[in-house]
């Protein structure tokens, strides 16, 4: 075998090692890295844990996870140890992202290197938000039809009890001593019935009526006027950077409305005890729009994120918020073939994105 041989099968070897897309990295029994593919360097340079591209002699470890000590998750010692691969799933590698770990233990055929291990990183975040989103509707559209029951069969009787309440009123002077009463009745129904209404409103997400093509900005813009009194109220700076020329989407307007309002109204309501900055922006490509609802408020504490979308969730004082407006909300940005991202820092601010197909690309929603 000639050397240019050799050396031509070796650097055949290490392109396609290098286009692969996932980080492999081949270590000693000690962490120490002897080789790493292209997509190791782009993850450890885009994580700024390293600049350098030689990583040789230095250990995965501090690399990777930018730690002292081996990470407490590892498996590779139990994978030098084993005959089989050895696998675990870990998010504390890089903020918010989720991989998948194998550690394969490699026989180098070296007296010098006798243990190493080939370690395969797989970026799972896509595709756990991929699942979660899938549990997530599949629990909404459970949840809409037993909501939707539950506020019909409540609304009948609740209609009564406004209108007696409202007529007994009518016919009792103001000097009456029962009258606070009533009038505590009343106001308890109207909150109900406004509850009901929401709830009936998320249950009838399936159906595709009143749906016309029209200029999404159109939509936000009004909708931003109807909040600016309460922006201005709670002394909130407004920074509105959307484009003139429209993009239009295929939906209904008031519904995609609503859901403005409601991502505005949880911005300002974030935001309402300490000021800030609430911005709106936008962007798309040719298939999709994204309006970005930002805001500088106090953010969403981990382990309540994956709840926010569930009907009835909230973290505000009783009688402030039903835990309604985001899973209406998602539902109603879905029925339309879109989605609603959210991105968010406790003490920093949240972003809340509104992703809709363009109306080119717009397909209903097919109700069974
Ligand atoms: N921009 C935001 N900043 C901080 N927390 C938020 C934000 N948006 C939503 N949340 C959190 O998500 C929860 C659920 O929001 P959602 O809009 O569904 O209900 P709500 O605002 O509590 O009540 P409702 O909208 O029905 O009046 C909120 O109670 C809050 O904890
Ligand atoms: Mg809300």
């Amino acid at each position: 075998m000639s050397i240019e041989f050799v050396e031509d099968l070796k650097r055949q070897w290490m392109a396609m090692i290098d286009s692969i897309d996932d980080p492999l990295v081949i270590i000693d029994s000690d962490y120490n890295i002897l080789r790493q593919n292209m997509a190791y360097v782009r993850e450890a340079a885009n994580a700024k844990l390293l600049s350098v591209r030689d990583f040789r002699g230095k250990k995965c470890y501090h690399v990777f996870a930018a730690g002292a000590v081996p990470c407490a998750h590892c498996k590779v010692r139990e994978a030098l140890l084993s005959s089989q691969n050895v696998q675990w799933e870990c998010n504390a590698l890089f903020k918010n992202r989720e991989f998948q770990i194998r550690a394969h233990r490699m026989i180098s055929g070296s007296e010098q290197e006798p243990n190493l291990v080939v370690v395969h990183y797989r970026d799972l975040t896509e595709q756990k938000m991929m699942q979660e989103r899938l549990a997530q509707s599949d629990k909404l559209a459970a949840l809409g039809k037993l909501a939707g029951g539950v506020a019909h069969e409540i609304n009948s009787p609740l209609a009564g009890i406004l209108a007696f309440s409202q007529m007994a009123l009518k016919e009792m002077d103001d000097t009456n001593p029962h009258r606070s009463d009533l009038k505590e009745i009343e106001e308890a129904a109207r909150k109900c019935k406004s509850i009901v209404e929401n709830l009936l409103g998320f249950a009838r997400q399936g159906r595709t009526s009143d749906i016309g093509e029209f200029n999404i900005f159109d939509i936000v813009h009004s909708t931003i006027r109807l909040a600016i009194p309460v922006i201005r109220k709670h002394q909130i700076e407004l920074v509105v950077d959307l484009p003139d020329e429209p993009v239009k989407v295929v939906a209904n307007p008031g519904k995609i409305g609503q859901v403005f309002l409601n991502l505005i109204t949880n911005a300002i309501q974030s935001m309402q005890e300490t000021g800030g900055t609430l911005t709106v922006d936008s962007k798309w490509d040719c298939s999709f729009v994204t309006v970005c609802v930002h805001d500088t408020g106090c953010g969403i504490a981990a382990e309540n994120l994956k709840q926010i979308f569930d009907p009835f969730f909230t973290t505000k004082e009783v009688g402030e918020g039903t835990g309604l407006g985001l899973s209406i909300s998602y539902s109603i940005v879905k029925q339309y073939g879109g989605e609603v991202r959210v991105q968010s820092s406790p003490g920093v601010g949240s972003s809340f994105s509104v992703v809709l197909p363009l109306a080119v690309h717009f397909e209903p929603l097919r109700v069974v």
